[in-house]
């Protein structure tokens, strides 16, 4: 018969240091739960187009701007499918398409290029507009910063030059250090330039440019194309 050799202390110390380094870096890349708005609105009918949301988000709050967006063509009485890029929602069933993501190190979030460029030929067909949500924007409103703001759409025309939307919006987002995961958090305030946290998103500025984008989307070609 084989005895247990008791644990002295110094074993002791080590194992519960273990045991708390690895509790510490579990709770340090725990992600809070976040909530991405997925809707279908709208019952569509004669007259009436169907629109895509797609947006790309890491912390939700680019989901909110999408769905506002979305609400405002559902009352111009359209139909309307609000989705994250990341569900892949086919736009070849769609009559116009809006794309939606942050700027993370002043590109698109790539997850929004990606879906662009995989659905080029489609969105090449359909009248499309893209949005993008950014801290810069939060903090300045001047012509340069805008202007140095709307390069992220430069780039993303480089890349998939076919698809050419017929207007861009450029809103100020939002970062709440709550949803994000305690390393992720320490990494953004490490190397962010202004890491300040704030919800800057101005919702009138943004039902506003839907409602003037809808029957620039809509009014193509003039006939009822709505597949519902
Ligand atoms: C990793 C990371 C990088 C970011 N980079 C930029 C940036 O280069 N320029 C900027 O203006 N905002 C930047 N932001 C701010 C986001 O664009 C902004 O907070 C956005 O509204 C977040 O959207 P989401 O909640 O949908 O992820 C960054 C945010 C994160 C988390």
């Amino acid at each position: 018969m084989t005895s247990k050799k008791p644990i002295g202390r110094r074993e002791f110390i080590i194992g519960a240091s273990v045991l708390a380094a690895g509790g510490l870096a579990a709770l340090a890349v725990q992600q809070p739960a976040i909530a991405f708005p997925t809707e279908t609105c709208g019952v569509g009918g004669s007259g009436r187009r169907k629109i895509l949301v797609a947006y790309g988000s890491q912390y939700g709050t680019t989901g909110d701007v999408a769905d506002a967006i979305g609400r405002v063509f559902c009352g111009a009485g359209h139909r309307v499918d609000v989705a994250q890029v990341k569900a892949d929602p086919d736009p070849a069933g769609y009559d116009a398409v809006v794309i939606g993501a942050p700027v993370h190190a002043d590109a698109w979030l790539s997850e929004a290029t990606t879906y662009v460029g995989d659905h080029h030929a489609a969105l090449s067909r359909v009248p499309v507009a893209y949005f993008l949500t950014c801290m810069t924007l939060g903090l300045t409103q001047q012509p340069e910063d805008r202007a140095r703001i709307a390069e992220v759409f430069t780039a993303v025309h480089a890349q998939v030059p076919d698809v050419q939307p017929v207007d861009a919006g450029l809103f100020a987002g939002a970062l709440d250090f709550g949803r994000m995961s305690l390393a992720n958090q320490l990494m953004y305030r490490a190397f962010a330039e202004d890491s300040t946290e704030g919800d800057h998103r101005d919702w009138s500025a943004i039902r506003s440019w839907a409602a003037a984008l809808q029957p620039r989307l809509t009014s193509a070609g003039g006939e009822t194309r709505t597949r519902s």
